[in-house]
C-alpha cells in the first residue's frame, strides 16, 4: 500500500504545532530544526511507505542505543563526523584558513585534564608489555618555523583496543597526555604500540552495522589535539600504515597525508634525548598549524566531553 498524505493541511498543520510554530515561548532554532527534521521522518515514512514494526523497533533502538551509551560512538559509523570535517574543510577553504596538517575527526573518547608534561612524556602505566612505541615530531607554522610551546593532546587504545576511562580496568589517564613542545618545537611520547578499535560487538552500533553488512573496525590510531597561541586549533589522528583496517576504517577517519609509517629501530635518536634507550617503534609525526587571529578559531570546537 502506498498512500500519500504529506501535503495535505491536516498533516502540515500537525507539523506546525509539533514543533511549537503556534506558540511564543521556546527557541525559535530549535523550533527550525525540529519542524524540519520531523518533516523529513513524516517524508521518509511516506516515500518507503515505512510499516508501524518498522518504525517501533526504530523507535526501541533509539532507547538502547542510549542505555547503552553508544550515540556518540554511532554518529562516526554513520559518517557524521566525517560530514562535519567535509564542511568545515570548506570553511576553510572560504576563509583563506586551508592548509596546514589536515584535520580529521575527534571520536567519542577524549578525555580532558590529561596530565601536562614538558617536551617529554611516558603514556604507559607499564602493565601491558607491547611493543615500546615512540612518537615524535616537531609542530611548525606553514611556513616551517618550529612551535614552541605548543600543546600537543595525544590519546590512543591499548593492546585490547580499548581507552582508560571508558574501559574501568586501566589506570586513570593511561596512554593520554599533554605534552609542550621544546625550544625547538618537538614533542617525544614513549609508549606502547596501539591495537585497532573495534566497537563493542554486542552493542547497539555493531547490531545497525551487521544489517548493513559493515563491520565496526578501526585501524591502530593515535588522536590529536594540537594548539598553538596565533594559530588554528586542530584535531586529528594519524592511522599506522600496514593494518587491515588502514584504508578501511568504519568511522571514516583515514585521510592519505594522517598514514604514518610504525618502523623498528635499533635506537631512536629522539628517544635517546630522554632516556629510552635500545630498539623501539617509531612513529614520527610532524605537524603545521595554519596561523589565524580569531579566538574562535585557536580553541577546539565545544561539544561534551569526559573529566576523570
Ligand atoms: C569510535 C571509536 C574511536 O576510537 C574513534 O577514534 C572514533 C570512533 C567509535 O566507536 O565510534
Ligand atoms: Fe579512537
Amino acid at each position: 500500500m502506498s498512500v500519500k498524505t504529506m501535503q495535505t493541511q491536516e498533516v502540515k498543520e500537525l507539523l506546525e504545532k509539533v514543533a511549537g510554530l503556534n506558540q511564543a515561548a521556546g527557541n525559535d532554532r530549535i523550533k527550525t530544526i525540529v519542524h524540519r527534521v520531523m518533516h523529513d521522518v513524516f517524508q521518509i515514512i511516506e516515500d518507503l511507505d515505512i510499516t508501524p514494526e518498522e518504525f517501533w523497533s526504530a523507535v526501541y533502538y533509539i532507547n538502547d542505543l542510549g542505555k547503552n551509551g553508544e550515540a556518540a560512538l554511532l554518529a562516526p559509523g554513520l559518517g557524521m563526523d566525517k560530514y562535519l570535517d567535509i564542511r568545515m574543510d570548506a570553511e576553510d577553504a572560504q576563509a583563506g584558513l586551508a592548509g596546514g596538517t589536515p584535520r580529521t575527526i575527534e571520536g567519542p573518547l577524549y578525555v580532558a585534564g590529561a596530565p601536562l608534561c614538558d617536551g617529554f612524556a611516558r603514556m604507559d602505566d607499564g602493565t601491558q608489555a607491547g611493543d615500546i612505541m615512540l612518537l615524535t615530531g616537531v609542530v611548525t607554522d606553514e611556513q616551517g618555523n618550529p612551535l614552541a610551546g605548543a600543546t600537543v593532546d595525544v590519546w590512543h587504545a591499548d593492546l585490547k583496543g580499548a581507552y582508560s576511562y571508558f574501559d574501568q580496568s586501566q589506570s586513570e589517564y593511561n596512554l593520554r597526555r599533554r605534552i609542550k613542545t621544546d625550544a625547538l618545537g618537538r614533542y617525544v611520547a614513549q609508549s606502547i604500540i596501539p591495537s585497532g578499535y573495534g566497537c563493542p560487538p554486542e552493542g547497539s552500533t555493531q547490531a545497525l552495522l551487521n544489517q548493513l553488512g559493515r563491520h565496526g573496525q578501526r585501524p591502530a590510531h593515535i588522536h590529536f589535539f594540537i594548539s598553538a597561541p596565533g594559530h588554528k586549533h586542530l584535531t586529528t589522528q594519524i592511522n599506522l600504515a600496514g593494518d587491515e583496517y588502514t584504508y578501511d576504517d568504519f568511522a571514516f577517519a583515514t585521510r592519505d597525508e594522517l598514514v604514518v609509517d610504525a618502523r623498528p629501530v635499533a635506537r631512536s635518536a629522539a628517544g635517546e634525548r630522554h632516556g629510552v634507550t635500545g630498539p623501539v617503534t617509531e612513529v614520527e609525526f610532524n605537524i603545521k598549524l595554519v596561523s589565524t587571529d580569531s579566538k574562535d578559531q585557536q580553541e577546539m570546537h565545544k561539544r561534551q566531553r569526559a573529566l576523570a
